[in-house]
């Protein structure tokens, strides 16, 4: 981390730490009621540094509240049918209140099947087509983690988004175009007017500079520089890019999206990374999986 002066962090880790205890307090009463503590799987496919690390934290975030957690781990040659065939079975498995499959996935297979695949009401991860449309439409889904988690950590953090410019940056279906929806809905913690930036967009610069919140979700490390951002805006840094690092024991430094020493004096507030953005998701995956083990938004099949 650079040297800057800033009393002005968005601390993500100390708000999801928040919502963790919440979530632990409402498994100490399912327990206390004699029910089965929600149970979340995830799914890793071959060994991607960044994928590992993911993952491992979200199986230790489980046990930090209480839930059972279960990881299926595969090599990177496995196929695409035996990897459905895995969905299938945890799709079928009363016991898994809710999986993700962790991306990116080889090459080889094709990761908009795969999300297909998993039955809505186990989708934590928000990514089926029905929750989005459900999301999209307004109704009661299991909403993706990421964007849900940007909107409560601008919430709990008490900032105003009604009626403010909120200027997203990348348009990837897990980040930036649910985000971009989330933001813009009619909703006490939302009623943003929204502009998605994305590769294409000209003067994304001068576009920026009209942002009240900038959200960053491009996976470019650093892109968002001082001249981006109008004194006083919020920004929100989703990029997580590994970049080699000598000087470091693990051989990289983890850098957002945002030019943190340039653009920290100038924002009223902004994420840091990490501690921002990555643990609000983790977060929000388990409040995903509370509400899929409660079936909060798809009524059980056995209730
Ligand atoms: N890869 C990067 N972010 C995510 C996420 O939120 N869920 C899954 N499954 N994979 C990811």
């Amino acid at each position: 981390m650079t040297s800057v002066t800033t009393n002005n962090l968005i601390d993500g880790k100390q708000t999801a730490e928040d919502i963790k205890v919440e979530i632990a307090a409402e498994v100490a009463t399912l327990k206390a009621e004699g029910k089965k503590v929600p149970h979340l799987a995830a799914i890793l496919v071959g060994h991607d540094g960044g994928s590992e690390t993911y993952v491992r934290n979200k199986v230790l975030a489980c046990e930090r509240v209480g839930f059972q957690s279960t990881l299926l781990r595969y090599e990177d040659d496995i196929t695409e049918t035996a990897l459905l065939a895995k969905v299938a079975e945890l799709n079928h498995d009363p016991e898994i209140d809710g999986f993700i499959v962790q991306l990116p996935l080889p090459a080889h297979i094709n990761p908009e099947k795969v999300i297909e695949a998993i039955r809505p009401e186990k989708d934590v991860d928000g990514f089926h087509p029905m929750n989005i449309g459900r999301m999209v439409a307004g109704l009661p889904a299991l909403l993706p983690a990421t964007p849900s988690g940007i909107v409560e950590l601008l919430s709990r953090q008490g900032i105003k988004t009604s009626g403010k410019h909120a200027v997203v940056i990348g348009r990837s279906n897990i980040v930036g175009t649910p985000v971009s929806i989330l933001l813009a809905k009619n909703l006490d913690t939302a009623n943003c007017t929204v502009t998605l930036c994305h590769s294409r967009t000209e003067n994304l610069a001068e576009i920026c500079r009209t942002a009240d919140i900038v959200v960053a979700a491009i996976g470019r490390p650093e892109f968002v520089t001082a001249d981006m951002v109008r004194p006083g805006a919020v920004v929100i840094d989703v990029g997580t890019t590994r970049v080699p690092d000598a000087t470091k024991k693990s051989g990289y430094t983890l850098k957002g999206d945002v030019n943190f020493a340039e653009v920290a004096p100038l924002a009223s507030a902004i994420t840091p990374v990490p501690g921002g953005v990555g643990p609000m998701t983790i977060a929000m995956l388990l409040l995903n999986t509370l509400r899929a083990a409660k079936g909060e938004i798809y009524p059980k099949a056995s209730a």
